[in-house]
């Protein structure tokens, strides 16, 4: 089954209706390029140099189906036709530079920073959506915070939004979308029984559970068309406690996902809740020692206890799931023995060894993400088996910025002092 997705790493493949030059793709990772007119040239900025540089797909960094739901204030929402189009031009000039593309959509759920972002939270227009109610762990930090645990038509309802906004991504010129349901997100908090006590056709079993992703492929097919290719992830979970989708749930999940006709799959070990066990590293400093971070943090979370919330977040992270090389390793390998669409695998990889490893255990294309941030070209440095190490540390600088609404970026002053260095070359 493997034998029909694996292949080197300057051979081609086709996802749905879309033909990806190389199995190099660059990771979704934020931007912070908003939800203005100037949006489109935010995103042109990183991802038309990437793509020059020989990366063949780029998944742009999650946006949000709806106004309110994104996790950052930095995040676009692409609750419009009109805003899809307006991105249009971007996606015009990646493909011009030989790459495909990719949107990832998603909400945030109960983490919306409507949640925990001061001046979006007095803002907010309606309660916060979540699967189920909340945990009794999380009420403390909830206090106040309106939630509304959606009905069954609303999560129908939902589906139909995400097949609404894969039809405005391929008119834009969009080659496909993948789904963010991973890393606690709505769609996350769904299929995780960490957070899911359902009792109606979305709740139960995992298949169950996993249903609102076949509601949701369905939706795509009908109003984007059945070869659009939609691609999805799927998370095997880290928790402290408590029910959660195990390592054998994850692999469970990938072969309902290939049943349910989707295109590609990539399966990741996250924490149930959104810290940094998503990119693993060190824990952020950058909230303290970067002064826009500082004020930002200070705007978004004006008592010191929110503070304290946020920022223990991404020490629990650091320390539950440290980084590791290629950590997914075991979880993709796995998934691409069960399915026989492509599996996609992401987290920890830097090197071309490293990238012609995963080729070879299965994956069918190999992500990388954070380094880009320092090395935009650096797929060109990967593509011809360069083997200088990457700079980037894994420090995480990236994280709060992204989180607080500052554009991506490496915010490690060392390793941008190296990238100037290294460009003076
Ligand atoms: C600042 C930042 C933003 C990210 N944004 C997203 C996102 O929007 N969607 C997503 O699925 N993953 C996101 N990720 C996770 C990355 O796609 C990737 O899985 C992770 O960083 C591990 O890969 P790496 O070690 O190559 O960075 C983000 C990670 C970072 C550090």
């Amino acid at each position: 089954m493997v034998d029909a997705m694996t292949g080197t790493l300057h051979q081609p493949l086709r996802i749905g209706s879309a033909t990806i030059r190389n199995r190099l793709y660059r990771a979704p990772v934020l931007e912070g390029a908003g939800d203005s007119d100037a949006a489109a040239d935010a995103y042109a900025k990183h991802l038309v140099e990437n793509a020059t540089h020989g990366v063949g797909l780029v998944i742009q960094g999650s946006s949000c189906i709806w106004p309110e739901g994104r996790t950052s204030p930095g995040m676009t929402c692409v609750d419009t036709r009109e805003k899809v189009m307006r991105l249009a031009p971007m996606v015009e000039a990646v493909q011009q530079a030989g790459a495909s593309i990719f949107l990832q959509l998603g909400h945030g759920g109960i983490y919306a920073m409507e949640a925990w972002h001061e001046p979006y939270a007095s803002a907010r227009r309606g309660p916060l959506l979540a699967a189920s109610p909340l945990p009794w762990f999380l009420k403390p930090q909830f206090r106040g915070v309106p939630v509304h645990v959606m009905t069954t038509d609303e999560v129908k309802d939902m589906a139909a939004r995400y097949g609404d906004v894969a039809a405005w991504a391929r008119e834009a010129g969009y080659d496909g979308i993948q789904l963010g349901s991973a890393n606690a997100k709505l769609l996350d908090q769904f299929l995780s029984p960490f957070y899911n006590r359902r009792t109606d056709e979305f709740g139960g079993s995992l298949e169950r559970r996993a249903s609102v992703l076949r509601l949701i492929r369905e939706a795509v097919a009908e109003r984007a068309g059945a070869d659009y290719a939609c691609t999805v992830k799927v998370p095997a979970e880290v928790a402290p406690f408590g029910p959660h989708a195990t390592v054998d749930d994850a692999l469970a999940m990938c072969r309902l996902v290939e049943e349910w006709g989707f295109d590609a799959v990539t399966p990741v070990e996250v924490s149930v809740f959104p810290d940094t066990t998503l990119s693993r590293g060190d824990a952020p400093d950058s909230f303290r020692t970067n002064a826009a971070m500082a004020s930002r943090l200070e705007k978004a979370a004006p008592s010191r206890l929110r503070r304290a919330t946020l920022t223990a977040g991404m020490r629990w992270g650091s320390r539950r799931a440290p980084f590791r090389p290629v950590w997914n390793r075991v979880l993709f390998t796995a998934a691409a023995e069960q399915v026989s669409i492509p599996v996609f695998a992401v987290g920890g990889i830097r090197t071309p060894d490293e990238v012609h490893e995963c080729l070879a255990a299965g994956a069918a294309m190999v992500g990388i993400g954070r380094p880009f941030y320092a090395e935009p070209d650096l797929s060109a440095r990967i593509l011809a088996d360069d083997p200088e190490a990457r700079l980037c540390r894994n420090s995480n600088k990236c994280v709060p910025a992204q989180m607080l609404g500052m554009r991506g970026a490496c915010y490690n002053p060392a390793v941008n002092k190296q990238a100037k260095q290294r460009a003076r070359r």
